[in-house]
C-alpha cells in the first residue's frame, strides 16, 4: 500500500510532549430522574489520567455504556471535562470546531459507516471537505502548495486501498469500503491524533478483520498517533502494544497486550475470558458475569466489587488506590491476580 506523503503541518513540540494528556478527567451528565421534572447527575467518566505519544496506539476496552464514547469525545474536544483537564500537544484542548486553532490535528472516526458520510456528496468531495473544514489553507498557506486538493484526495484514496473510486456516491461502496473512507477523510489533514471510536464494531466479521490490517498497517507504517476504542477485546489487543481497561467510568488496569490473558484485575480476565485471541475478532464477545450497575447509582468502594469473585469486605467500603505491578502495568485492585 502506497503511503501519503504527510503534508506539512505547525512545528509539533518535541517527541517527549505527550500528544494528548489527561490529568483527573471527570464529566458529569444531568440526565432526567424517575421524579416529573427531576434532574440527577450521571457520572460518565471519574477521575482519569493518561498520556498518549507521538506514534503511540492507545487501546481503551470495556463493556457496553463504561464511559469510552465519552472519553473518546474529551479528547477531542468535543465534549468539556466537569473537572480535570485535558491537553493535546501540552495546550490546554479548546472546544472542537472549524475555528478550533487545533482543527484538522486532531480526527475522529466513529462506529457506523453509514451515518458519517452525505450520500448526496461524491466520496472524494467528502474527503476534501476535511481538509477545508479544517481551513487547513488559510492557516497554513502552503501546505497544499505542491499538490491540488484533488491529487491530495487521490493520494488518499490509493492509501486506504481505494485509488481511483473518488467519484463513486457512497451508496455504491461496502461498509468496509465507507469505514475506509472515513479513515481516509480522517487522515488526509495529516493529523497529530486520530480517536477511533469503535472503527469496526458495525462491520461483518470478514471484512472487519480487512479493515483492521489495513489500520495497523497505516499505523505502523506511518507512525500515526491513535487513541482506538472497542468493546471487544480481541479487536484491541491485535491493534495496540499498550491498552486501559475502563470499568464504569474508571480506568481499572493498564497493561501490555502481552499480558492481557494474565490481567491482574478480575474484571480484564473476565473480559479475556470472554474473548480468548485473535481468532475471535468478529465473534460477539460473551458477556461478563452479572449485570452492569447504574452509572446513575454506583456501588461502593471498588466498583466492580458487586460482580468479583475475589471480593472481601474491604471491596464493598474503600475505593482501591492503583498498585504498580511492572513498569507499564499498573491495576486498581485490593486483590489483584
Ligand atoms: N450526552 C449525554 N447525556 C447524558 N448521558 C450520556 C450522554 N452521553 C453518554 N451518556 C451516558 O454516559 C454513560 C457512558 O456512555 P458512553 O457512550 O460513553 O459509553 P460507551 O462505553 O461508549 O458505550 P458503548 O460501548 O455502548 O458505545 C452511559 O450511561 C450513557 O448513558
Ligand atoms: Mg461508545
Amino acid at each position: 500500500m502506497p503511503m501519503p506523503t504527510p503534508l506539512a503541518t505547525p512545528a509539533a513540540s518535541p517527541a517527549a510532549t505527550p500528544v494528548l494528556e489527561l490529568e483527573q478527567v471527570s464529566k458529569v451528565f444531568r440526565v432526567r430522574g424517575a421524579g416529573r421534572g427531576e434532574r440527577v447527575e450521571l457520572k460518565a467518566v471519574s477521575d482519569i489520567s493518561f498520556a498518549v505519544s507521538r506514534g503511540e496506539c492507545l487501546g481503551l476496552v470495556g463493556e457496553s455504556g463504561c464511559g469510552k464514547s465519552t472519553l473518546g469525545r474529551l479528547s477531542c474536544g468535543l465534549l468539556q471535562p466537569t473537572a480535570g483537564s485535558v491537553r493535546f500537544d501540552g495546550e490546554i484542548l479548546p472546544p472542537a470546531g472549524p475555528d478550533s486553532p487545533v482543527a484538522g490535528r486532531l480526527q475522529m472516526v466513529f462506529q457506523d459507516p453509514w451515518s458519517s458520510l452525505n450520500p448526496r456528496v461524491r466520496a472524494g468531495d467528502s474527503v476534501a471537505e476535511g481538509l477545508e473544514a479544517a481551513c487547513w489553507q488559510k492557516r497554513f498557506p502552503g501546505a497544499l502548495a505542491e499538490k491540488s486538493i484533488a491529487s491530495r484526495v487521490a493520494e488518499m484514496f490509493e492509501t486506504v486501498g481505494l485509488a481511483g473510486m473518488e467519484r463513486r456516491y457512497p451508496h455504491e461502496f461496502s461498509g468496509g469500503q465507507r469505514q475506509r473512507i472515513a479513515l481516509a477523510r480522517a487522515l488526509v489533514t495529516s493529523p497529530d491524533l486520530v480517536v477511533c471510536d469503535e472503527p469496526v464494531s458495525a462491520l461483518d466479521a470478514s471484512v472487519q478483520a480487512q479493515v483492521l490490517n489495513a489500520m495497523r498497517d497505516l499505523q505502523e507504517r506511518f507512525g500515526q498517533t491513535l487513541l482506538f476504542i472497542s468493546h471487544n477485546l480481541a479487536v484491541v489487543g491485535f491493534m495496540c502494544p499498550r491498552i486501559l481497561v475502563m470499568y464504569l467510568g474508571e480506568i481499572v488496569e493498564e497493561l501490555g497486550r502481552e499480558r492481557l490473558a494474565q490481567g491482574a484485575h478480575p474484571y480484564t480476565r473476565a473480559l479475556a475470558q470472554a474473548m480468548p485471541d485473535r481468532s475471535s475478532i468478529g465473534k460477539k464477545p460473551l458477556p461478563v458475569l452479572g449485570e452492569i450497575p447504574s452509572p446513575l447509582n454506583p456501588p461502593s468502594g471498588c466498583r466492580f466489587h458487586p460482580r468479583c469473585p475475589r471480593a472481601t469486605e474491604v471491596c464493598a467500603e474503600q475505593a482501591p488506590d492503583w498498585t504498580e505491578l511492572a513498569p507499564g502495568w499498573r491495576v486498581r485492585c485490593h486483590h489483584p491476580g
